[in-house]
């Protein structure tokens, strides 16, 4: 059941005015994952980039509605610009939910439509849903209606069984006509029977060219190219043929590649000119974080990429998985693994 109110926002816990700013721009996107694009892992990633726009875990329309409204919205003011992407296919509480969405100050609200585990599946969220195009529209259609936010959606190329091109554009004109224009496409199939959510984000083969089709037969719609994309040659590649890339696991792992993005996709300065400035930046929140009861762990696993492949990067991480999950833990054990890495000279370090 529905509340028949929206939750009231909590002064603290957002934006203060309701979003009236442009649309952000979707040219380089920080990809959704579950327990990975974390509060915590969006305040590094903005350190990093002021314009690469990020988007949260999934969160089911059924636990915005009947849990936690606050704890699953909640965010920063400097993680903006951000989209949040929600997992859900009944109308009614895709509306309730993207007003939601509204009051609490995001930039997007985007409709998971390519996760493929058996949990979400089993009600009717993500990646089954490509099966039911009329389905996804009028959840989009509703959504629209509740929001002036800017509604998206993301998918897969198909799933097993509705594989063809002609199943992708019936799928893409359906929802298009329910007045979706921005599609971030996950270039490969999602195989329902048979592989795990892992797997289904490395086996079934990339096909980029069929983004790029879609691009081509549809220019008035905003198409945004994922899956695999790991370097800014092949983004600048994509971005040939498509109006955006989204990068997920390589943004995760390998973070100080964002620090790139600002002066390569939007030639604007780097707003960070080196990875122990971020983690020094990252300072202060990090101790609100953990008065507010937070568990250093829970913040400290986001940051074990930030020194990926420079000297001293592993002890890094090694000082951090050794103490950060001892009792009563806290901002020395961060400053004591950073003493760990040579300090760098004063030049930007190369995203690369
Ligand atoms: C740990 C993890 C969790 C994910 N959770 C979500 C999710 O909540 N919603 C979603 O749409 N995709 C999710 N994905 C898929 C990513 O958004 C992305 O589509 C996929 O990883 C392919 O992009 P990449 O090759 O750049 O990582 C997740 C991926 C990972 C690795």
């Amino acid at each position: 059941m529905i509340r028949s109110e929206v939750a009231k926002k909590p002064e603290e816990s957002a934006k203060s005015l309701p979003n009236s700013g442009p649309e952000p721009s979707r040219r380089f996107c920080v990809a959704p994952m579950m327990d990975w694009t974390t509060p915590h892992f969006r305040y590094l990633a903005r350190l990093l980039s002021r314009r690469a726009l990020l988007y949260t875990e999934m969160v089911t329309t059924g636990a915005l509605i009947h849990g936690d409204t606050d704890r699953f919205l909640r965010h920063d003011p400097m993680e903006y610009p951000l989209a949040l992407q929600l997992g859900g296919s009944d109308p009614r509480e895709l509306a309730h939910c993207a007003a939601l969405a509204e009051q609490y100050g995001f930039d997007e609200v985007n409709l998971n439509v390519g996760c493929p585990s058996d949990r979400v599946q089993n009600n009717m969220i993500g990646a089954c849903l490509m099966g039911h195009p009329e389905k996804v529209a009028e959840g989009v259609a509703a959504m629209i209606a509740a929001t002036s936010l800017p509604v998206t959606v993301k998918h897969r190329i198909g799933i097993d069984g509705r594989e063809s091109w002609e199943e992708l554009c019936h799928f893409i004109e359906t929802v298009a006509t329910a007045g979706c224009r921005t599609f971030i496409v996950h270039a490969r199939i999602a195989v329902l029977e048979g592989l795990s959510p892992k797997e289904n984000r490395d086996i079934p083969p990339l096909k980029y060219d069929w983004v790029y089709q879609l691009k081509a037969r549809y220019p008035e719609l905003e198409i945004i190219i994922n899956g695999g994309i790991k370097t800014f040659d092949e983004c600048h590649e994509h971005l040939r043929h498509t109006n955006g890339v989204m990068l997920g696991r390589e943004a995760y792992h390998n973070p100080w590649l964002l620090a790139g993005v600002d002066e390569t996709f939007f030639g604007e300065p780097a707003p960070v000119t080196s990875r122990h400035d971020v983690l020094r930046a990252m300072l202060p929140f990090i101790e609100q974080e953990l008065e507010r009861g937070i568990y250093l762990t829970h913040i400290s696993r986001h940051l074990m990429g930030l020194f990926h492949g420079q000297p001293g990067g592993r002890q890094f991480r090694r000082h951090i998985s050794e103490n950060a999950h001892r009792p009563g833990s806290g901002i020395e054990v961060i400053l004591d693994a950073l003493a760990k890495v040579r300090t760098p000279s004063s030049e930007l370090e190369t995203a690369s």
